[in-house]
């Protein structure tokens, strides 16, 4: 099997990855049970590029009951070390505003009860049961960080460079209070699926970071404070950061 040259992880209104030809389909079963569903692997221009969507293709996965150990592995047995993890979020600070696209350089875990590390469970696969302490100051990979941002400046893709990103449990949205509390905290962006994933990537060796893509302002944060987030939103202002989306990922393989 040839190996793969990035793989995207497709969030809230991403369950394909534009532009991706001659896609074979694979149904993987891994130690920690079954992904969310089948990987796509193609080609983009003349990079392989394998494709996942994180809630599944239907989005019938909710964020909590995302089986993320099993996802990060079946990327990594069809021959990933790099994750290019796309997650739909909320915008808290100014730079951060809906159809904003971003790459977030830092992440707080307010998520709880999720199976979190590798360390856990029958067999602790890939230390034969040795507890692991890894380094994570740097929550995303420093070399595909950089890749990312100089790909968005060579395609021209406005990418907003660096922020927090909030990760909290979902499926509800957040309180005004509750996303009050994330800004003192030093949050710019919320979302429900940064972690475990990033924890778990860098457990399993891979490079993995973060392509955030802002579909609404977080509770309160917005110009209107009594504005209702809808799913409706949301998947409209995703539709509409997809093109940049695309040309951005094109970019990131193209190197
Ligand atoms: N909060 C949490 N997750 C999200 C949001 C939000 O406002 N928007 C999209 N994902």
């Amino acid at each position: 099997m040839s190996d793969i040259d990035l793989a995207v992880i497709g969030g809230t209104g991403v369950y394909a990855l534009a532009r991706l030809e001659e896609v074979e389909t694979h149904v993987v079963e891994t130690r920690y049970g079954a992904p969310s569903g089948p990987v796509r692997v193609g080609r983009l221009g003349a990079s392989r590029v394998a494709f996942l969507a994180r809630h599944g293709e239907g989005h019938s996965v909710p964020p909590h009951l995302v089986n993320y150990r099993a996802n990060l592995a079946a990327l990594q047995h069809l021959g990933a070390t790099r994750v290019l993890a796309l997650n739909t979020v909320g915008g808290i600070t100014e730079r951060f505003g809906p159809r904003v696209l971003a790459c977030p350089d830092q992440l707080i875990d307010y998520t709880w009860g999720r199976v979190s590390t590798l360390c856990e469970g029958e067999p602790w696969a890939v230390s034969g049961g040795e507890v692991l302490h890894v380094d994570f100051g740097e929550p995303y990979s420093r070399g595909l960080r950089q890749a990312v941002l100089a790909a968005a400046r060579r395609a021209g893709v406005d990418l907003v460079e660096g922020g927090c990103y909030g990760a909290t449990q979902g499926p509800r949205l957040e309180t005004r209070a509750e996303i009050a509390r994330l800004r003192r905290d030093g949050c710019d962006l919320v979302g429900m699926t940064g972690m475990p994933e990033a924890g778990l990537a860098r457990e399993l060796g891979l490079e993995y970071t973060c392509l955030a893509v802002v579909a609404n302002w977080a509770a309160g944060a917005g110009p209107d404070p009594d504005e209702v987030i809808t799913l409706q939103d949301v998947l409209d202002n995703v539709a509409a950061a997809s093109a940049g989306l695309a040309d951005l990922i094109g970019a990131v393989v193209e190197n």
